[in-house]
This record gives C-alpha cells, structure tokens and sequence, in this order.
C-alpha cells in the first residue's frame, strides 16, 4: 500500500470515528433525537389540547391543514411536559417550533410525535417550512407558555 493512500485511509477512519462522536454527543448530551411515527389508524379530524395531569402533562394533537395548524393558539404552565402529535388533512406540511429541536414533516395518512419539555415560559411560534401551496406563507400557530 502506497504511503498516500495509508494517510486517506487513517484520515477516513478518523473522520467516521469524528461523525459517530457527534453522533453520539447529540443523542446523549444534547438529547436530539428523531420524531416517532405512529400507527395510522389511530389519525385524528380534529387538532385539541388534551389535558392529561393538570399542569404537568399534555397532548396536543395539531391538525394541518391549507393554510392553518389546528389549533392555532394554545396556552400551558411552564414546565409542563407535552406530547406533540402532527397530522394532516390534505397535503404534506412542515412543522418547525421556534428555539426548540421540534421540528417534524406532517405527511397525509402517517401520524408523528415529539415529546417536550416547556422550562421557559415564553411564545413558541409555529411554522410550515415546507412549500404547500399558495398560502403557506400564512401558515403559522403559536404556543404560549405562562410563568
Ligand atoms: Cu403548510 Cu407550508
């Protein structure tokens, strides 16, 4: 084996230790993870605040649709840990919740999900990042975490 091509190997090995690393960091430090994706027979019509423990534990089930999240608005307590369930009604949406790692794809006949956990009270824009058609841009919600 030439001496060059030992140097591409070694740095290639390097770099694939270097991206499992990161990998690695982001999943156990960083807590990233992937958005589940549920059975579809259990898809909703309509989007609601589910109240499972008052204060401390929530569903929300959000409906897309063109151009609107159901519901658009809705408000928690701080520290609450919520359930984030994503549908939709017609064509595929992006769903992006702003300063956090929420961020899911809401495609026709699939259900996703994506736990969180609300430490600072604040507003939570909501947006569409993917292109559905010609009100996309009016596609927004919001989810308002009080003191
Ligand atoms: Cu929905 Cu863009």
């Amino acid at each position: 084996m030439d001496k060059s091509e030992k140097i591409a190997l070694f740095l290639g090995v390097c770099m694939l230790s270097l991206f499992f690393f990161a990998v690695l960091i982001s999943a156990k430090v960083f807590k990233q993870d992937v958005p589940e994706c549920i059975t579809p027979d259990q898809i909703f019509t309509e989007g609601e605040l589910v109240e499972i423990e008052p204060g401390k534990l929530y569903q929300l089930k959000y409906l897309s649709k063109m151009w609107a999240f159901e519901p658009a608005e809705v408000t928690i307590p701080v520290g609450s840990d919520v359930d984030i369930y994503l549908a939709s009604q017609d064509v595929v949406h992006g769903f992006y919740l702003r300063g956090t790692n929420v961020n899911m794809m809401a495609v026709p006949g699939a259900l996703n999900k994506k736990s969180m956990h609300f430490s600072k009270p604040g507003i939570y824009p909501i947006y569409c990042h993917e292109y559905c058609g010609t009100g996309h841009q009016f596609m927004k919600g919001k989810i308002i975490v009080t003191p």
